[in-house]
């Protein structure tokens, strides 16, 4: 059994961190899936694509009660869903850590406190074109906010580098109001695109192609990771 992710790891010295998507992973074999990347994940993304929201369809709570007894990973759960209310709590009981729910399907402060009561962290998602004042009212509530880089709905697109502007204005809401919320990106990160994904604020990298997709998912985590890394020591000499 893979070795619980603490607190230290979560939180710890490391910069940067780093959420395979399962989504790339080999769903008929997920547990052995996760566990070749469990030792050196931060966090375990999970897409939730209800056919409605996006244009696909992937799995739900009782697939995440599966990963739950292969892994103590902590488990984002990324609700692309038009109506993620009704199932919050069955995500809950599935072992879900986190749920991210999007800004584009309405009712985010009822969301939001559903999340709270359960005791799921509370994550914000926002599509390429959706602009961050949408999400603005809801910042000082949130866990963690998810940036689009793609089209939500498929894996291994290409990054859409027009939304590293809206990174960067979240990074500096963030600095400036004191708020808490995890700044994370998802969609077409890879070794090329992590270098200027992390130099504008954003410290969570969701992958999934370029970590499921090598032939040695630890070590593309761990290149990832130093490109990001890499990326905050830069910038700070710049300084
Ligand atoms: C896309 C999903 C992503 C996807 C990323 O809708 O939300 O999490 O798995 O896959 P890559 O890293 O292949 O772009
Ligand atoms: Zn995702």
């Amino acid at each position: 059994m893979p070795v619980r992710q603490t607190a230290e790891r979560r939180d710890g010295p490391r910069g940067v961190r780093i959420a395979p998507s399962i989504l790339a992973a080999d769903f008929a074999r997920l547990g052995e899936e996760v566990n070749r990347v469990s030792p050196e994940a931060d966090v375990l993304h999970v897409d939730v694509m209800d056919g409605h929201f996006v244009p696909n369809l992937t799995i739900g709570p009782p697939v995440v009660r599966w990963i739950r007894r292969h892994t103590d990973l902590y488990l984002d759960c990324h609700l692309m869903m038009d109506n993620p209310g009704q199932y919050l709590e069955a995500f809950k009981k599935a072992g879900a850590d986190g749920c991210t729910v999007h800004v584009e399907i309405g009712g985010t402060e009822a969301l939001i406190a559903g999340m709270r009561e359960l005791g799921l962290d509370v994550g914000l998602a926002l599509n390429p074109e959706t602009p961050l004042e949408v999400c603005e009212p809801f910042l000082d509530r949130v866990d963690l906010l998810l940036v689009m880089s793609v089209h939500p709905g498929f894996g291994g697109q290409s990054f859409m580098a027009e939304v590293l502007p809206k990174i960067e204005k979240a990074r500096r809401l963030a600095d400036a109001g004191g708020l808490a919320f995890e700044l994370e990106v998802d969609g077409g990160i890879d070794l090329s695109t992590a270098p200027a994904v992390v130099g504008a604020g954003a410290r969570l990298l969701v992958a999934g192609s370029a970590i499921f997709g090598s032939e040695q998912p630890q070590a593309a985590v761990r290149a990832l990771r130093r490109a990001g890394e890499a990326a905050i020591a830069q910038g700070k000499e710049a300084e």
